[in-house]
């Protein structure tokens, strides 16, 4: 009885190591990877319907049917665990590292650590703040600045003719570069224009769960909301959740004008049914982008330094079935 009690104990201990381990490769990193390309990936999280995609490219393309040994770690959305990716990395003798920071800030230290260790290292969707560009080989991602200016022009065009309109931010994980860039594009908008007020401004940190909790406090303390100015598709998911529990409308024929970033499927198809006005959006489709990149390095060849991706973004009028077909994530 003893013993079983033993082996069940185990059993249970096994399981409850291996989901620690969240969504982190469990395999020894450094075993076989003979005449593979090793490359160690920090990702951000598991915050998002784009951040899934972005993982799932990522993945896609550094299989070992591919020729690479990917080892994969998942920062819960927390710069430590990122810097101490990136150690294990160093430590592992990784060929290349690539990680997405959570943050803008706090690199300098581990990136002098991976140039002593001579990795190339490669940034990956947002940006970082360094006292020195040599401390990375080059940057893949978004020009969020950009985006949410993109929005904003959007809103100078629909709302023209209005002399007032009261604005509801929903912003995503502070300091990060997405969410750097969509706050300035709004913030220059409400500076240009004397009528726009931003009556709340909270974080939603990129997820469906905190963009409902902030806008159910948000309808509690106001009854006129002209925009909703939501950082990503999930938090704005979120809202609306929370705006048909109260019974406030929004979209096209609503109340709420809701404009969105990042345009994943289901953010389009809430596009197509008038539920978000405007979405813009937010390639994650990284994969290929740091391959060819890390392909170059191979063959000697020096790649530039910031490549930024083309985006598109989709107004709730013009929207079609196809643009949803055609959407990958
Ligand atoms: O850095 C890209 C942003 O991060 C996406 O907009 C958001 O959904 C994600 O979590």
């Amino acid at each position: 009885m003893k013993k079983r009690v033993w082996i069940l104990l185990c059993l249970l201990f096994m399981m409850l190591a291996s989901c620690t381990q969240g969504s982190n490769d469990s395999r020894n990193p450094s075993e076989n990877t003979e005449g593979l390309i090793v490359v160690g990936f920090s990702q951000v999280g598991a915050e998002s319907d784009w951040r899934h995609a972005n993982s799932k490219s990522m993945r896609d393309t550094f299989s070992e049917e591919n020729g690479y040994r990917l080892v994969f770690r998942d920062a819960q959305q927390k710069l430590e665990n990122q810097i101490a990716a990136i150690r294990e990395f160093i430590e592992l003798k990784v060929d290349y590292i690539v990680f997405a920071p959570v943050s803008e800030e706090g690199w300098d230290d581990v990136l002098r650590e991976a140039k002593a260790a001579g990795i190339p290292v490669i940034i990956v969707d947002r940006m970082i703040q360094t006292s020195d560009d040599n401390l990375f080989t080059c940057w893949v991602g978004s020009d969020f600045r950009k985006e949410g200016d993109v929005a904003v022009a959007w809103m100078e065009n629909a709302f023209e003719a209005r002399s007032s309109i009261n604005i509801v931010h929903l912003q995503g994980s502070m300091g990060s570069s997405a969410q750097i860039g969509r706050t300035e594009g709004l913030q220059a908008g409400v500076d240009r224009n004397s009528g726009w007020e931003i009556i709340y401004r909270d974080s939603g940190d990129f997820t469906q769960v905190k963009g409902k909790e902030v806008m159910e406090y948000v309808l509690k303390q106001y009854t006129r909301i002209d925009v909703l100015y939501c950082e990503n598709d999930n938090m704005a998911y979120g809202a609306m959740e929370a705006m048909d529990m109260a019974a406030r409308t929004y979209g096209v024929n609503g109340e709420v004008t809701i404009l969105s970033f990042d345009a994943t499927r289901t953010g389009l198809e809430a596009t197509l049914q008038g539920k978000i006005n405007y979405n813009v959006e937010c390639n994650p489709l990284h994969g290929p982008r740091v391959e060819a990149v890390i392909l170059q390095l191979e063959k000697g060849e020096v790649p530039d330094k910031l490549a930024y991706v083309e985006e598109m973004s989709f107004d709730a009028a013009t929207i079609t079935q196809e643009d949803i077909d055609a959407r990958a994530y």
